[in-house]
């Protein structure tokens, strides 16, 4: 964020020298200086260090105690400018709760080891032997056992025993949350994806349930129990500012959509009355014969990673529309259907919405560059970050690539820094199980995808 954002200030806090030691060589090796990383208890971060427009604590209120939880939303109330936005991640109830349960077995079957390290490790492994008799059980608390061991799995060392095995790990209900927020006058405003808060996606019969409830604490708590939700990421402000909860569809208007469907392979028709199916995964997709929705889904599905406003999508749906397809008033009409429309699609996870449009992409340029903070982590990790904070795994060619383009090197240049690297033994390209290492097929094979990469990184954002 600080490297992206030059005119915000930063302010990063922990309590462990390693985390702040990795935070800072990132820090000075982008020569950011409008970051500050320092090592501190957040039970000493003092009110007067001033007031912030936004307060993240990602990942650490359910791995500490009790008066550092209270410290949390402390800091949160005395530190948060009056427009703030405090954001609080943590496990949640009842989801969070099978995993609890294999926490309770892992440590009673290590009780006796004292270093973390080592009860860790003896945790893992009865974990990991029981996961293969479950592999094939059907029973209903098996399957739910299943996904936990599945986590088990997946995660490396260091991080199992920093969450799973962590001394303090504690999951909270909703309302749990919202009443200790409350305590310190602040007050619960949303979570940061908008269909997580809207019932929407949930059975008919579901939803006609939800519909009695008479406050939005016992809604959204209601839904953690249908969802079997186990992780929040909460966002709050000051109790004495008025929250508006009612959302209409209008309010969309202010937003810029990014596309998580697709469009039909055979392409949009936009006859009238013909339905056009756009689809996000087996499950979930919809269908519409309305020319004039159809245009702006298409528009939309044509740039992924991308977003576009409001008013320009209106202009390029109607861009895309034949006027004989049009006809007089069809323009009120058309564009109430499409705000009605973008608002369930937003409620269904099929469109994120963003606040700011990310403008047309760069042009592919002669010495592509791309951003300092991507070649780094491109040279550094296997995954960077793009304009909205999501992690996007990179393969190695794409990280030469990409940790190339400083801006001063053309596509023939970037080639010989591949070729050099490969001469070196830091990169591999192969053609089934054979290396290849000779100039010639390596300009037929790897040469084209440069330009490749680097125009699927500019779309991105990654670039510039
Ligand atoms: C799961 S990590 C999350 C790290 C980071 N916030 C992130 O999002 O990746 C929890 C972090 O909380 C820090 N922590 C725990 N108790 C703390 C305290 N009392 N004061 C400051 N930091 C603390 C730990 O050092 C650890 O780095």
């Amino acid at each position: 964020m600080a490297a992206r954002s030059p005119g915000a200030t930063f302010l990063g806090i922990d309590a462990s020298n390693a985390q702040i030691a990795a935070g800072r060589s990132v820090v000075s090796a982008l020569e950011l200086s409008n970051i500050e990383l320092r090592q501190q208890d957040i039970l000493d971060f003092a009110p007067a260090e001033g007031r912030f427009d936004y307060i993240i604590a990602h990942g650490v209120y359910s791995w500490v105690p009790a008066p550092v939880r209270e410290k949390i939303l402390a800091i949160a109330a005395a530190n948060l400018a009056p427009n703030g936005i405090a954001y609080v991640s943590y496990n949640a109830m009842p989801g969070s709760g099978i995993r609890l349960m294999l926490r309770d077995l892992a440590f009673f079957h290590a009780r006796k080891i004292t270093d973390p390290n080592g009860k860790a490790r003896r945790a893992r492994e009865l974990l990991t032997t029981l996961a293969g008799p479950m592999a094939e059980d059907n029973l209903p608390h098996i399957v739910l056992f299943r996904q936990e061991f599945g986590y088990v799995e997946r995660s490396p060392e260091l991080y199992f025993r920093h969450d799973l095995m962590e001394e303090e790990n504690h999951a909270f209900y909703f309302h749990e949350f919202v009443a200790a927020a409350t305590r310190h006058q602040l007050q619960y405003v949303s979570e940061p994806s908008l269909w997580e808060i809207l019932p929407t996606h949930l059975g008919a019969k579901a939803r006609a349930a939800l519909g009695k409830c008479e406050h939005w604490l016992d809604l959204e708590q209601q839904m953690d129990f249908l969802r079997f939700r186990s992780f929040r990421q909460t966002l709050l402000c000051h109790a004495a500012i008025p929250v508006r909860r009612q959302i209409t569809a209008k309010a969309i208007k202010e937003f810029a959509f990014e596309a998580h469907f697709r469009g039909p392979a055979e392409g949009v028709d936009l006859t009238p009355g013909v339905p056009v199916k756009f689809t996000v995964d087996e499950a979930s997709h919809f269908s519409t014969p309305q020319p004039f929705i159809k245009a702006a889904m298409q528009a939309l599905s044509e740039t992924p990673g991308q977003s576009i406003g409001y008013a320009a999508l209106v202009e390029e749906a109607s861009r895309r529309l034949p006027q004989s397809a049009r006809a007089p008033g069809d323009k009120g009409r058309d564009e109430i259907a499409l705000m009605n429309d973008l608002m369930q699609a937003v409620a269904a996870g099929m469109i994120e919405i963003h606040f700011a449009p990310l403008g047309p992409a760069p042009m592919v340029s002669d010495k592509p560059r791309a951003s300092p903070l991507t070649r780094y982590q491109a040279t550094n990790s296997d995954r960077v970050t793009n304009w909205v904070h999501a992690a996007i795994a990179m393969d190695p060619v794409p990280r030469h690539v990409i940790a190339a383009c400083d801006g001063n090197r053309t596509i023939d240049d970037i080639f010989e820094v591949l070729l050099t690297a490969i001469a070196d033994g830091r990169l591999s390209i192969a053609d089934g199980a054979q290396s290849i290492t000779d100039r010639k097929q390596l300009t037929d094979v790897l040469r084209p995808q440069i330009s490749r990469i680097i125009a699927d990184c500019t779309r991105l954002g990654l670039m510039g």
